[in-house]
């Protein structure tokens, strides 16, 4: 029986990325409109904050809106942001009582007023907690990002005297510091629901190295157990980063 991640702290990811799937096919089976999936994923959203906390999870990040989402149907669109101006205020409450940190990934700038002033307000009054950290990606895609961050280097190298040099000396970790993610934690644990086996231009850059997780089960059906199982099979794997398992062993050992 694999250990489980509430036993050992050491094998809980610290930073759980979802890619809640399936809504649409959940309310199609129901006989219901996609928007029904939407409002149903929603109130599944925020109690996946509470149990991620109660399992230890530190930073929870979901994906709401992607930058490929605006080419969804009108209605659908305009829904989905009218339940995320609804939804912040509503959980509002909540995040202060758990003191969970609300952030954005993403550029906000294009989306409607109502969600963006909902979106600040929300970072601003929870910037000071202490609790779990939860990560709206919000028109977020992780080509975008990085396309940011190569422009934000490009004005660095230009910035510096020794430019050739500065160039040389451009390393993975120094261009995470020019991504929108340069103050979060690496991902460790990527989930997604409702079956498909792809990433979706989500966290593209830490998906080097986290672990993925996929199932079945859609969006609105999710439970605590099923994040737990996702935990379970993360404690369960051994994160190699390239090297070999004798290695990962003697580092362990030195470790300890
Ligand atoms: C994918 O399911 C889901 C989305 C594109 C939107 C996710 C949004 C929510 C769960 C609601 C708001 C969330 C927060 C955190 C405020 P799909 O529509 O692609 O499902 P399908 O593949 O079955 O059609």
């Amino acid at each position: 029986m694999s250990p489980s991640a509430q036993e050992d702290d050491s094998i809980l990811p610290c930073h759980v990325g979802i890619i809640m799937d399936g809504n649409g096919r959940w309310a199609r089976a129901r006989g219901k409109g996609r928007l029904e999936g939407h409002r149903q994923g929603a109130e599944v959203a925020r109690n996946v904050v509470r149990w991620a906390t109660d399992l230890g999870v530190k930073q929870l990040s979901l994906y709401a809106f992607s930058t490929e989402n605006w080419e969804r149907p009108r209605l659908e669109v305009r829904g989905l942001m009218s339940l995320l101006a609804i939804l912040l205020p509503k959980t509002l409450p909540e995040m202060m009582e758990s003191q969970v940190r609300f952030r954005i990934l993403g550029d906000i700038s294009p989306l409607p007023n109502s969600v963006r002033k909902a979106v600040k307000h929300a970072c601003e009054v929870t910037a000071h907690h202490t609790g779990i950290e939860l990560i709206i990606c919000l028109n977020y895609g992780g080509q975008q990002e990085i396309i940011a961050a190569v422009r934000e280097t490009l004005q660095w190298i230009g910035s510096q005297t020794d430019q050739q040099q500065a160039l040389a000396e451009l390393t993975p970790e120094r261009f995470r510091q020019m991504m929108w993610r340069r103050d979060i934690a690496p991902l460790d644990l990527l989930i997604r629901t409702g079956g498909e086996m792809r990433i979706s231009n989500f966290h593209l850059w830490d998906a080097a190295y986290a672990e993925l997780y996929f199932t079945d089960v859609f969006w609105p059906d999710f439970s605590k157990q099923d994040l737990q199982q996702a935990l379970d099979v993360y404690a369960s794997r051994e994160r190699r980063y390239g090297l070999t398992s004798e290695q990962i062993a003697t580092c362990m050992d030195k470790e300890a």
